[in-house]
């Protein structure tokens, strides 16, 4: 019997637990607390995705792919300019396609932006993408994989491009003016990209874009006037030579220009880097440690490329709602209606 009364107290104590398990859940205050908690906030890189445009645009990597190709095949110097295009963009105000604009007053009409080319394969691509998939990939996006496949075309590695960047609506050609431009100290240089969370390892490993690719005489006058130190004699008699004018163009890599290869390292050793803040890398501690170890592990550079170019294309991304827009055109910000 007493057995008995146990076993009922423990039903309905049972009873009891879950019918106030029951009332806490139907209970608004234990709701609201869930709801109004903290959101986690996540990096806006981590709204990137390998699939954002899975259902939207499947064949977008296919379409910006082949018309790269294309433009390639007619024009190869063009891969080494949107490849420069790309950290033009990121390097102001992240990446956001604000060196596309092209406004009185915008990024891409500064003064120190007035060698940047490759615009015209970016409104091609963009062109063909907004008929097939309307108003859904950002310039943004656009120009990033434009830069990968630009790399791959020249010889370079292959990275996945997480995708989701939207396009900004701001850009202010004052701000074009404190990318990097060839006379900096190396300071400079490391304080610029730590700005953009970027750091001495990037900085070097990044510069080895300048493998390939030109430079305007405008961005080595500096270095001609009189013999300098940290330049080859013979190579700085050669440069001479071929600046007659500030808008000749000489080689960023004296060694192998069109290859994708680690040349811009083993010039640099030999006092043949091209722009003084090519040369600048060798003069500290611990960029030249860089420098030397790419030389003696050539098969490095290539994997932190890729890493590295996946870093800056996540600079200052701009994921979130309300953050940027779908530019329909990459000139011009979207009207108001
Ligand atoms: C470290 C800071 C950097 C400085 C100071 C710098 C400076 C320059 C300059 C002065 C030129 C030649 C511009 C002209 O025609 O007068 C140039 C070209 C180029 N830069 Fe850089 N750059 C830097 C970093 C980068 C990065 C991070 C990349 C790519 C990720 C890059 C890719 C290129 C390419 C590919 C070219 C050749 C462009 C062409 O052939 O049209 N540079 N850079
Ligand atoms: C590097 O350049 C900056 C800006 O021009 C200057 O303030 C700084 O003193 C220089 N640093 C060195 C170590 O030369």
């Amino acid at each position: 019997m007493k057995l008995c009364m146990f076993f009922a107290f423990l039903v309905i104590v049972q009873l009891e637990l879950s019918i106030s398990l029951v009332e806490s859940i139907n209970l608004q205050q234990p709701l609201q607390a869930i709801t109004k908690a903290p959101k986690v906030i996540l990096p806006a890189e981590d709204y990137l995705s390998l699939t954002h445009y899975l259902n939207s645009c499947p064949d977008v990597e296919g379409i910006i792919h082949q018309k790269t190709k294309a433009w390639f095949k007619k024009d190869y110097t063009l891969a080494a300019s949107l490849i420069r295009l790309h950290f033009h963009d990121c390097a102001v105000r992240g990446c956001d396609g604000s060196i596309l604009l092209n406004h009185p007053g915008s990024e891409r009409r500064a003064k120190a932006s007035r060698t940047l080319r490759g615009f015209e394969v970016i409104d091609d691509i963009k062109a063909e993408i907004e008929r097939r998939c309307p108003k859904t990939v950002s310039c943004t996006d656009i120009l990033t994989v434009v830069a990968r496949d630009a790399t791959v075309l020249l010889g370079g590695p292959f990275w996945e491009v997480t995708l989701g960047r939207k396009d900004g609506k701001t850009s202010i050609a004052k701000e074009a003016e404190m990318v990097p431009q060839g006379y900096e100290n190396v300071t400079t240089l490391i304080e610029f990209f730590k700005s953009k969370g970027l750091n001495e390892l990037d900085l070097v490993i990044l510069s080895g874009s300048h493998t390939i690719g030109r430079s305007s005489c405008y961005s080595i006058l500096h270095r001609l006037a009189k013999p300098d130190p940290t330049l080859d004699i013979q190579y700085w008699k050669q440069l001479r030579k071929k600046c007659r004018r500030g808008w000749d163009l000489v080689d960023l890599d004296v060694t192998t220009p069109k290859t994708f290869d680690i040349a811009y390292f083993t010039n640099l050793q030999k006092k043949l880097g091209l722009l003084s803040t090519d040369s600048a890398l060798y003069t500290n501690q611990m960029t030249a440690a860089f420098v030397d170890a790419t030389v003696s592990q050539p098969s490095l550079f290539e994997s932190q490329f890729a890493a590295s170019m996946v870093k800056l294309g996540n600079v200052q991304v701009l994921t979130r709602k309300n953050e940027g827009e779908i530019r329909l055109n990459c000139n011009s910000v979207n009207r108001n209606y």
